[in-house]
């Protein structure tokens, strides 16, 4: 997607240790308008699939659900990181671990929000690793929904995330895909980076 190539190029940062700073329009502050556009997209993708439910993950996997839930007039269910005085039913719960950050989360969904008649797409904004999603992929399994796919919004494709939810035999849509951050520039898959 050339609007968020772009907006990777003009506004992301990369850090120290392969991480690429979004804060500008994604994990902090966030662009409405791209994720307007991030969530037409998803929904253009997964047009045919008659999704019922986009799940994500707290936090900043909201944003770019939630324009995909209203695009596609279908609930936006997002796991939850710690548990709600709220959360009085029973749940579905899944280990995440963050390379990232070296911490284990057990995220949660309440029961009465995921069922078996449910066709989902999980959205998130970043897949490195994986464990988000893979998390996600747990929990629908536990609620015996189908996942119809995943639309990320930016895969960082030298980690192993891609390849595991293809493994598992999960459709996978990324809107920008990146290939490295050699030299500390930002390089897509296809080739198109920061200097071109
Ligand atoms: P994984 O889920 O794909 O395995 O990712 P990993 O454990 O490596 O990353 C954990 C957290 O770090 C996730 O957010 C993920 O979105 C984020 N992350 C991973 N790589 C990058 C990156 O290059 N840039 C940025 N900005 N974030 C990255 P989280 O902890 O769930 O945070 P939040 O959603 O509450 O913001």
């Amino acid at each position: 997607m050339k609007l968020l190539e772009d907006r990777i190029l003009e506004d992301g940062i990369v850090l120290p240790g392969n991480v690429l700073k979004v804060n500008q329009f994604l994990n902090h502050q966030i662009d409405p308008e791209l994720m307007y556009a991030i969530g037409k997209e998803f929904a253009r993708l997964y047009n045919e699939e008659k999704i019922t439910k986009i799940l994500t993950i707290e936090a900043s996997g909201i944003a770019p659900a939630i324009m995909t839930g209203l695009i596609l007039h279908v609930p936006v269910l997002f796991a939850r990181k710690q548990k709600s005085v709220t959360m009085q039913n029973a749940l579905f719960t899944a280990e995440v671990y963050s390379y990232t950050k070296k911490t284990k989360n057990r995220v949660a969904v309440d029961q009465k929000f995921l069922h078996k008649t449910d066709r989902v797409l999980i959205i998130d904004d970043f897949l490195a690793n994986g464990q988000a999603v893979n998390g996600l992929l747990n929990i629908c399994e536990q609620a015996q929904a189908e996942v119809v796919g995943v639309g990320i919004a930016i895969e960082k494709s030298f980690q192993d995330g891609a390849r595991l939810i293809k493994d598992r035999g999960v459709r996978l849509e990324s809107l920008a895909r990146i290939a490295s951050f050699d030299d500390n520039q930002v390089r897509f898959v296809g080739g198109k980076g920061l200097e071109e």
